[in-house]
């Protein structure tokens, strides 16, 4: 337990950051305390792209484990940590690599088409990851050479691509625990209580609340959203972190919280002294086998040659 003001936290890591070489990446979701400090604020597909680019010698990840994997996964060299090794993803723990494996086996003709949000050991199977941002993009890629396609670990992201680009795929039975729990009748009291406001979402949710929104999209891709538009109010159908960055770049505009269920415990895990102690003592070290990741990272640069 440290005594430290937040001032005082941030001018430490400021300094530490300069003496080590080290890069803070933190996905939108973080705490605000930890989006101010950071180096760059983004979504999965911009984090990766970053961690994929940066010519520091440490990288540490404010974010759940498969995302400082991903980053580990393109930058081996480096070390990557995550301030608090616990905090996993719901959803990601959903896709087993037995299973997927036996699927792998089982059906050698199938481009398999993996979230992102999925251990690095899952996705040595995988033909091309995908992250909500580009996903539409690369299914449609495959559809039309006529491929038969496998979809996972998220049901809910499948539903809505297959929705949208009129085609069928396997779907993994995953979902996200806290998207996958809001109800159209959600969105209905809430258009109530703020009828000039616009409602913007995430793929993560259902498709009957997805039929809903005015808009959808990755949560880098809802923040633009929300700043480009003219309204001046919006219910936010995603992980309440977003708002932060929501607030900072619009200051005359209002955003309400769909369900005050939003908040990802696992992303929540990590407080500003947690990022302050891992960077001090350089703790949490990300660690793939060569085996794993040279299998794994395959199908995250396939992604990236998609959205280069
Ligand atoms: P983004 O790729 O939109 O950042 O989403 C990640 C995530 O975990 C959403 O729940
Ligand atoms: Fe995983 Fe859901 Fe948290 Fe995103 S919001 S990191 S999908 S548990």
């Amino acid at each position: 337990m440290t005594t430290l003001t937040k001032e005082q936290m941030y001018d430490d890591i400021r300094r530490w950051k300069k003496e080590k070489n080290a890069v803070i990446l933190a996905h939108y979701y973080q705490v605000g305390d930890i989006q101010d400090i950071a180096d760059y604020v983004g979504d999965s597909l911009a984090l990766a792209q970053k961690a994929s680019q940066t010519d520091a010698d440490i990288i540490v990840f404010c974010g759940v484990h498969f995302m400082a994997e991903t980053a580990k996964l393109l930058s081996p060299q480096k070390k990557v940590l995550l301030p608090v090794m616990e905090a996993g993803c719901f959803m990601a723990n959903m896709m087993d690599e037995a299973a997927i494996k036996k699927y792998r086996e089982e059906n050698p003709d199938t481009v398999i088409l993996m979230y992102v949000n999925s251990t690095a050991n899952c996705k040595q199977y995988a033909d091309v990851c995908v992250t909500s941002s580009n996903a539409l993009k690369i299914i449609d890629y495959y559809a039309k050479q006529g491929k038969k396609m496998l979809y996972g670990p998220d049901k809910n992201l499948g539903n809505y691509a297959m929705h949208k680009s009129n085609i069928k795929m396997d779907l993994w039975h995953g979902f996200c625990g806290i998207h996958n729990g809001l109800k159209p009748s959600d969105v209905e009291v809430a258009k109530k209580k703020y009828p000039n406001a616009l409602f913007v979402a995430h793929p993560e949710c259902n498709l009957d609340v997805l039929a809903l929104a005015d808009y959808v999209g990755s949560t880098k891709q809802l923040i633009e959203y929300v700043t480009a538009s003219d309204a001046k109010e919006f219910i936010i159908g995603t992980e309440v972190g977003v708002i932060h960055e929501m607030e900072k770049r619009n200051p005359g505009k209002k955003f309400y919280i769909l369900s005050d269920r939003l908040k990802c415990f696992e992303m929540k895990l990590t407080r500003l002294e947690d990022l302050y102690n891992c960077l001090k003592d350089e703790t949490n070290e990300i660690e793939i086998s060569k085996e794993v990741s040279e299998k794994a990272v395959k199908c995250v640069n396939k992604m990236l040659e998609f959205s280069k």
